[in-house]
């Protein structure tokens, strides 16, 4: 079954049982606290609290759509035979109330459990004509905070007759969903699975197709789970895996999605190694449908994944030596096989004019980079393994390019298994040196590695300590959430703060930051701490730093009311703080500068 046909098959079989036909949205999506659209229902977040009624803007209470969806959390993957940036997204909703959640009732009214489970099946099995034999599922199997999905058990093991040895019972992690953002509808879900043939599906060894997920639940800003009364269904299913199964070929990259690109790059870089290939492709489409819906590349957010995205495409085109233009070849390859129901690829010219622009600036950095391989040249030495990451890490060049720009005499003895090591010493070195000082982030004093002489100069630090995380709260404010902690280090007389960003911060950004923090200083807001199980801090979004290790048990660091929802820091942290942030000061950033590709480094002080 090619892919035109099952689009149209799954929007007839949902038209068909009363759901309104809905348009992707933007891949840029209009809840500030997403960097980029990663699943159809958010676009109808407000459908699910009841904010907005369906009723009204769709005439019904169910809709369908094929959604532009991007995840950037399996981008070191892609290359593989699954993974991808860019995907389309198939899902059918309901948005309550509930009606009879009959899979008979063809009407518009808000369905539940039963009735897309039902449907679900029906499409998988009637309709795409998969053997019931490679089939099996998933439920939530509960937890301390919310129970086992014995609803969708029994309707999978006593209605729909799956055996029970094929329905699994999965954690938080696999079969809970959302919300996307910072708040939002949520809740268990229950997941159908494909294997190759009937005797894997007991052994669970199947690529998961369809996720179906019942928002039961609201999270709120800080983390809490309310049951909801507008009970929602929000299902996905990816297409390119889907396709891959329907047309019997081996990997995404052989389905007709990407056949054509696949086939120009093949052309282009016959020699290529596979996986860069894929990449290529995966890149060359995800970066054009972003361009579309109107991201430039930038140092910020969604622009610095495209970014990302544009660079890789062209460091691999150095290397791989392809002069032909693939922006143009692509842009017009994208155009033709998905121009149709996505008309914003129809506009090439400037698609084209975007892409071409980064393609200038890359190659003034790689010129930089270029420049310094030319000393390399004059004094005849040999790179070795930690200056190629020096390499890498200042101009931003690739292991690969590095090989292919410098002579082959000066690289004779420089591999990526060399290349490799420093950049995992590296990240080593940061990582102990966080943790020495201060336990991945809080302060340790009992380990003794805190030299504080006096209680007067301890008293400093934990000062210091809690305007770090203001600090990281206010950068993210000014810069976007691409800010992350790297590392951090405090001594009574200062706080210097490692985080990533791509670019010089402005003075301009700079003095908005201190205000900042001064400001929420000056609010005199309290600081105070719970403990709670790592899981559930990660999923009220604390911030973590990334580099840690944490127990099961943490505490996470609040600082603002959490009565009024009106908390601005949450932290995992091991403490401690002062009370009340006007213990803090006045707070000052005195510097300001790079510490290595993509890392920046600002210096703070206090006065009284
Ligand atoms: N929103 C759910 C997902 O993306 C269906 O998996």
């Amino acid at each position: 079954m090619n892919s035109r046909e099952l689009r149209e098959k799954f929007f007839d079989f949902f038209k068909k049982r009363g759901h309104t036909i809905v348009k992707s949205s933007s891949l840029i999506p209009d809840d500030p606290s997403v960097l980029l659209t990663t699943a159809g229902m958010q676009q109808f977040k407000k459908y699910y609290t009841g904010e907005l009624d369906a009723m009204d803007s769709f005439g019904s209470q169910r809709t369908v759509s094929i959604q532009k969806s991007f995840r950037t959390s399996d981008i070191e993957e892609v290359g593989d035979e699954t993974h991808l940036t860019f995907f389309e997204m198939f899902g059918n909703f309901s948005f309550g109330p509930v009606g009879t959640d009959n899979p008979e009732d063809t009407g518009k009214i808000g369905y539940f459990k039963r009735a897309s489970i039902y449907w679900a099946y029906e499409f998988i099995t009637n309709i795409l004509e998969i053997s019931e034999n490679r089939i099996y599922v998933s439920v939530f199997a509960g937890d301390k905070e919310i129970s086992f999905d014995q609803e969708s058990y029994d309707i999978w093991k006593n209605e729909i007759k799956i055996p029970e040895n094929r329905i699994f019972k999965g954690s938080r992690q696999d079969n809970f969903w959302g919300p996307t953002g910072e708040e939002g509808p949520c809740g268990p879900s229950t997941e159908i699975y494909i294997t190759p043939s009937a005797a894997e599906a007991e052994a669970g060894k199947g690529v998961e197709i369809w996720n179906i997920v019942f928002n039961e639940f609201y999270k709120n800003k800080i983390g809490i789970y309310q049951k909801t009364e507008n009970l929602g269904v929000d299902t996905g299913m990816g297409m390119e895996r889907l396709a891959v199964i329907l047309q019997g070929v081996n990997n995404v990259f052989e389905t007709d999605l990407f056949v054509s690109i696949m086939a120009k790059i093949n052309e282009l870089t016959p020699s290529a190694d596979n996986r860069i290939k894929r990449i290529l492709a995966d890149h060359l489409r995800g970066a054009i449908f972003l361009v579309a819906d109107g991201v430039l590349p930038s140092n910020k957010e969604a622009g610095y994944v495209l970014r990302r995205l544009l660079r890789r495409i062209l460091a691999y085109q150095i290397v791989n030596d392809i002069h032909a233009d693939l922006f143009a070849e692509s842009v017009e390859i994208i155009k033709n096989n998905f121009g149709e129901f996505y008309p914003e690829l129809n506009k090439t010219k400037e698609i084209l004019n975007v892409l071409e622009e980064e393609k200038v600036k890359f190659e003034e950095t790689i010129g930089r980079g270029i420049r310094e391989i030319e000393k390399y040249k004059e004094s005849g030495k040999e790179i070795s393994g930690s200056e190629a990451f020096y390499l890498y890490e200042t101009f931003g060049l690739p292991f690969e390019l590095i090989k292919e720009l410098a002579p082959s005499k000066l690289t004779a003895n420089l591999n990526k298994a060399d290349f490799d090591r420093e950049f995992e010493k590296h990240q080593e070195i940061s990582r102990a040196g966080a943790e020495k000082k201060f336990g991945g982030h809080g302060l340790i004093f009992d380990t003794g590695e805190l030299k504080a002489a006096t209680e007067e100069e301890m008293k400093k630090v934990i000062r210091l300590h809690t305007a770090t995380h203001l600090l990281q709260w206010a950068l993210r404010q000014v810069l976007g959430n691409e800010v992350k902690q790297m590392g951090s280090d405090i001594t009574s007389e200062r706080l210097r703060f490692d985080f990533s960003f791509g670019r010089k911060i402005t003075p301009e950004e700079i003095k908005q930051v201190e205000n900042l923090v001064n400001e929420k200083i000056n609010l005199n807001l309290p600081v105070y701490f719970e403990e709670m199980s790592k899981e559930e801090a990660e999923k009220s979004g604390a911030l973590a730093f990334f580099r840690q290790k944490y127990p099961s048990v943490v505490k996470v660091y609040f600082i603002g009311f959490k009565a009024s929802g009106e908390i601005i820091s949450k932290e995992l942290c091991g403490g401690p703080h002062v009370e009340y942030t006007s213990e803090i000061g006045k707070f000052k950033i005195i510097k300001e500068e790079s510490v290595g590709m993509g890392i920046r480094r600002i210096k703070t002080i206090l006065s009284n």
